[in-house]
């Protein structure tokens, strides 16, 4: 149909992002400040029956993918509802969510009822001390938990990102490898952001080569296996590894060319690009999308 979300560079836009709240129960060194987080106002953000009909809009324009994130998606009072809704979309083939998992095991049973197919958890060290400096809150024995009661609700596979970065716990690589050998689950090791724009911060990259070396150095039977063109992660398999391990290299290997994401914000802004809407790429599709958006059903 005419009305299918291709960009300038003929990218299908497929697969829509939507930040359902600002807030965190978290405070990522890399992500927010200690204190002082500035939130928008309540009644500048999307209300669910607003993200609903947007949503539904997107998916009549050919999305068939959507994630809720955050900030931290589960603290958002309406999830189930927002959860039972979108999946009922049609067209809709799947509901994801990327979590950091500190309040989620209570939530899973209702979410999967609710339509949820899908589980990203973030967790970037195996060490409870280290969780605490680097996400200044306590927790880390129940995001594990979260992660293997994902798994037993059967959420397959159930990636956990960890955000390697040098000298934090780029010692830890291997231990977390080690996890999929017995475990279902995809360890997706992603190269750090500097985002801030913080020269000292660079250093703190740990490119995608180095991190597989390590892992090929302690593990046998490394494959890599065939990536979906939309795929942001490489996948590999290791040998006798119930699990698999991904790495995604967003600042050594740009995986733009093949990117079919769009993203909502909170407060109903538009992103096309995660590094920002200034480019004209992004202004015209966000135009498109206007005429897209009737005035009617607003
Ligand atoms: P999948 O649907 O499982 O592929 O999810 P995802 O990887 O897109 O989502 P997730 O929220 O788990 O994000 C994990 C990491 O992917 C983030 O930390 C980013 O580093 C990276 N990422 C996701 N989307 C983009 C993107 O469009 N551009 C870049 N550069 N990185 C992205
Ligand atoms: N660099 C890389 N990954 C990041 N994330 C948040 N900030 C950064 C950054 N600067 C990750 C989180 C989470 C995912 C959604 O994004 O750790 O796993
Ligand atoms: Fe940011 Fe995610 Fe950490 Fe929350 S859990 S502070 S949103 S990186």
């Amino acid at each position: 149909p005419s009305n299918m979300l291709v960009d300038s560079f003929g990218r299908f836009h497929n697969y829509l992002r939507i930040s359902l709240t600002e807030r965190c129960n978290l405070r990522c060194q890399y992500c927010m400040p200690a204190d002082g987080v500035e939130l928008s106002q309540k009644s500048q953000l999307l209300t669910s029956a607003e993200i609903v009909r947007l949503a539904n809009l997107f998916v009549s324009s050919g999305v068939d993918k959507i994630r809720l994130t955050g900030g931290e998606p589960t603290l958002r009072k309406d999830i189930e509802e927002i959860c039972f809704q979108l999946s009922s979309l049609e067209g809709l083939k799947t509901l994801a969510m990327t979590t950091n998992g500190l309040v989620l095991t209570k939530k899973l049973p209702k979410l999967k009822e609710c339509g949820l197919s899908l589980l990203n958890i973030s967790l970037d060290t195996l060490v409870p001390a280290k969780f605490e400096f680097m996400t200044r809150r306590q927790g880390h024995e129940r995001v594990m938990e979260s992660i293997t009661a994902a798994v037993e609700h059967g959420f397959n596979p159930v990636k956990v990102n960890c955000v390697v970065m040098r000298g934090i716990n780029d010692d830890e690589i291997c231990d977390f490898v080690e996890l999929t050998r017995k475990r279902e689950i995809n360890i997706r090791f992603i190269e750090f952001m500097p985002f801030d724009g913080n020269v000292w911060n660079i250093k703190k990259l740990v490119p995608y080569t180095e991190i597989l070396d390590k892992v090929k150095q302690r593990f046998e039977g490394v494959r890599r296996l065939k990536d979906h063109p939309t795929d942001t992660a490489k996948n590999f398999s290791i040998d006798g590894h119930r699990g698999s391990v991904s790495f995604i290299t967003s600042m050594t290997e740009h995986f733009c060319g093949g990117c079919n994401r769009l993203r909502l914000l909170a407060d109903g802004n538009l992103k096309v690009c995660l590094f920002g809407p200034s480019e004209p790429e992004a202004v015209q599709l966000e135009l498109l999308i206007l005429e897209l958006l009737e005035p009617e059903s607003w």
